[in-house]
């Protein structure tokens, strides 16, 4: 399968899972609605295949971006002569370019919030990452490299904004909001399939990414009283703990695995390896239940194979 790639980098993007969850919402066989209310880059909306969909996050300059594409205010070309400009600028700055992504960085934060500031920053920061600090301010440093937006890259970008303007339907097919994931879900009806991939309890954490117990379980309770089939990615283990949300809410749907590698840093011991979960309410004895604890761990292949086949059946 060819994943679409959104503009919008982020160090919790499912890239590399859209197949596994793609297949899974497949035996669901839903024909309403596409409902995320934690959309993030938008990677798993954009390959799913629906022409209605209901998308939401909390993060306003996610869904500022989206609906900029939808209602044709943020185009390809425009895209293209905003980064040709920009990255003429960071070419030429002092301090290795560092001096124009600080201008850039403190524009977005004073206030002006605009969605092509917002991809340069997301994509000329420090190895993609998305970050906010306690105010909301973007607070991602520089990936030092003054040369960033070279014109096959300003391409890349270009063309990613385009494939994504293809996908994304007028509203009302499409409706983004920017609301909490309480208030989209109980819009589900039951024709519709709602795939959930919140803040990893336990995990990372920041402006618009806290996540706690409490927020867990209203989770778990709407999902639990929805009429529509969903699926929620979680984590379920890593080489040093298990995911206890797991055990305490999850544990009671059908619930998937599978090895993925996280790639926080360059360097190889850097990357981690963490047993992702899907957990669903429909049935899901048409998929291979679990791969995890078969991948051989520490070397760079894995990298490149992570999910792909043989998978077996491991306890848990
Ligand atoms: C793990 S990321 C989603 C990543 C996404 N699946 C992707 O592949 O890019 C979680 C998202 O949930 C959003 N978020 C955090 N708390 C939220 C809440 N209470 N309601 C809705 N969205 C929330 C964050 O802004 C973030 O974009």
């Amino acid at each position: 399968m060819i994943v679409i790639t959104p503009p919008i980098k982020s160090q919790g993007i499912k890239t590399k899972l859209v197949p596994w969850i793609k297949s899974l919402a497949s035996v669901a066989k839903q024909n309403g609605k596409w409902i995320e209310p934690f959309l993030g880059t938008g990677v798993v909306a954009f390959n799913s295949g629906y022409k209605k969909a209901i998308l939401s996050d909390t993060n306003p300059h996610i869904v500022n971006f989206y609906k900029g594409i939808q209602d044709k205010s943020i185009s390809a070309p425009l895209m293209k002569r905003y980064l040709e400009r920009e990255g003429k600028l960071l070419r030429e700055a002092e301090n290795n370019g560092y001096d124009h992504y600080l201008n850039i960085r403190s524009r977005f934060n004073s206030g002006e919030f605009s969605s092509y500031d917002f991809i340069f920053l997301s994509r000329s920061g420090f190895n993609g990452m998305m970050r906010f600090g306690s105010k909301g301010n973007w607070n991602v440093p520089f990936c030092k490299k003054p040369n960033r937006f070279a014109q096959a890259y300003i391409t890349k970008i270009t063309n990613q904004v385009a494939a994504v303007s293809r996908i994304i339907q007028p509203e009302p097919n499409w409706i983004f909001y920017n609301k909490s994931f309480s208030e989209i879900i109980p819009l589900a009806t039951e024709n519709d399939i709602i795939y959930c991939d919140p803040p990893y309890y336990g995990r990372h954490a920041d402006y618009y990414n806290g996540w706690t117990i409490k927020d867990e379980e209203l989770l778990f309770n709407l999902l639990s009283e929805t009429k529509a089939k969903f699926i929620l990615s979680t984590w379920h283990h890593n080489d040093w703990r298990e995911n206890e949300s797991v055990s305490k809410f999850w544990s009671r749907f059908n619930i998937i695995t599978k090895d993925h590698f996280y790639h926080n840093g360059g360097s190889i011991t850097n990357r981690r390896t963490v047993v992702e979960a899907l957990v669903c309410n429909f049935d899901t004895k048409q998929i291979k239940q679990h791969n995890h604890g078969l991948v051989e761990k520490n070397k760079n292949v894995q990298l490149e194979i992570d999910w792909l086949e043989p998978i077996a059946v491991a306890n848990f």
